[in-house]
């Protein structure tokens, strides 16, 4: 018999995966229950509360499908999902940030300078620059997936009224990296708040709903390690308070006029000045594997 005591059951409990033959999921299941039960020794947590967790859990899973995770909610607004992005990011490269529930597989392949203005409305800006390695160098074979929300604050997936694709695109690189897109200033947006992460979460604590306008990209290269990111703007009115905690300092742009004929003709602006935000991203080359 072994006697399960409060000085024994966590090593107790964290041995039982000894066994596991992966053992990266032996290290990751035995430090999962160390940090749990520590958890619950440090708040000395009550039945209650637990039950109360538990049930709470029930209901983030009752409204999740496959099109919309509260359980993705949950992680991202914990901050859960920023750690792991920082944690994968490699200090000589440009950071990653959320991925959000609103990148989908297949976006259409347009030409690179990329017009995705259409029946937009909203001001119109260029967003330019280029793809490089850590040291630099142009990654001319790079290719990037780009989405924004509209001038609504909606995704396409989530606004009938949007053509499907709307404002989202693969673009391939030219031969020094470089890339341009035609498109409109994406705008704040609300994390969805009509499920529990909000409601029972986040609204009772005062915490913000509000994400910082914000391009989405995810970046890739052969040979390099893919970026999934995001690039704000320096004005932003909600950039110190992002509720998903995605900010990093690199990727803040500033929106800057120009009279570049050729840059303001993508937009459709022919005479004057345009608006253009520019910014190159370093991708970390690919551990080589045995
Ligand atoms: C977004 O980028 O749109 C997003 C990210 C995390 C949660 C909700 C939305
Ligand atoms: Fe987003």
């Amino acid at each position: 018999m072994k006697n399960i005591r409060l000085d024994n059951i966590t090593a107790t409990a964290a041995g039982s995966f000894a066994s596991q033959p992966d053992t990266r999921k032996c290290e990751l299941a035995q430090a999962l229950i160390k940090h749990l039960h520590g958890f619950a020794r440090e708040v000395n947590l009550t039945h209650a509360e637990w039950r109360s967790a538990l049930a709470f859990m029930h209901r983030v899973g009752d409204i999740s499908t496959d099109s919309r995770s509260e359980f993705s909610l949950l992680s991202d607004v914990t901050g859960l999902s920023s750690l792991v992005d920082l944690l994968a990011s490699d200090p000589h490269a440009t950071p990653g940030s959320v991925l959000g529930p609103f990148h989908t597989v297949g976006s259409p392949w347009l030409g690179n300078p990329a017009n995705l203005i259409g029946k937009n409305n909203g001001s119109r800006v260029l967003f330019r620059g280029r793809i490089l390695d850590a040291e630099g160098k142009a990654l001319p074979e790079a290719s990037i997936d780009f989405w924004q929300n509209a001038s609504n604050g909606l995704y396409w997936q989530m606004d009938p009224t949007q053509p499907q694709d709307n404002l989202r695109c693969q673009i391939k690189v030219g031969e020094q990296g470089e890339f341009a897109i035609a498109t409109i200033r994406p705008v704040p947006y609300e994390i969805p708040t009509d499920g529990p992460v909000w409601n029972e979460l986040l609204w009772p604590a005062k915490r913000s709903s509000w994400r910082p306008a914000h391009f989405h990209l995810i970046v890739s290269a052969p040979g390099h390690r893919t970026l999934v990111t995001e690039v704000f703007e320096a004005q932003d009115p909600y950039l110190n308070n992002d509720a998903v905690f995605g900010v990093r300092e690199p990727l803040v742009g500033e929106y800057r006029t120009i009279t570049e004929a050729a840059a303001c003709e993508l937009l459709g602006e022919v005479d004057g000045s345009c608006e253009v935000m520019e910014m190159d991203f370093r991708l970390a080359r690919q551990p080589t594997t045995r």
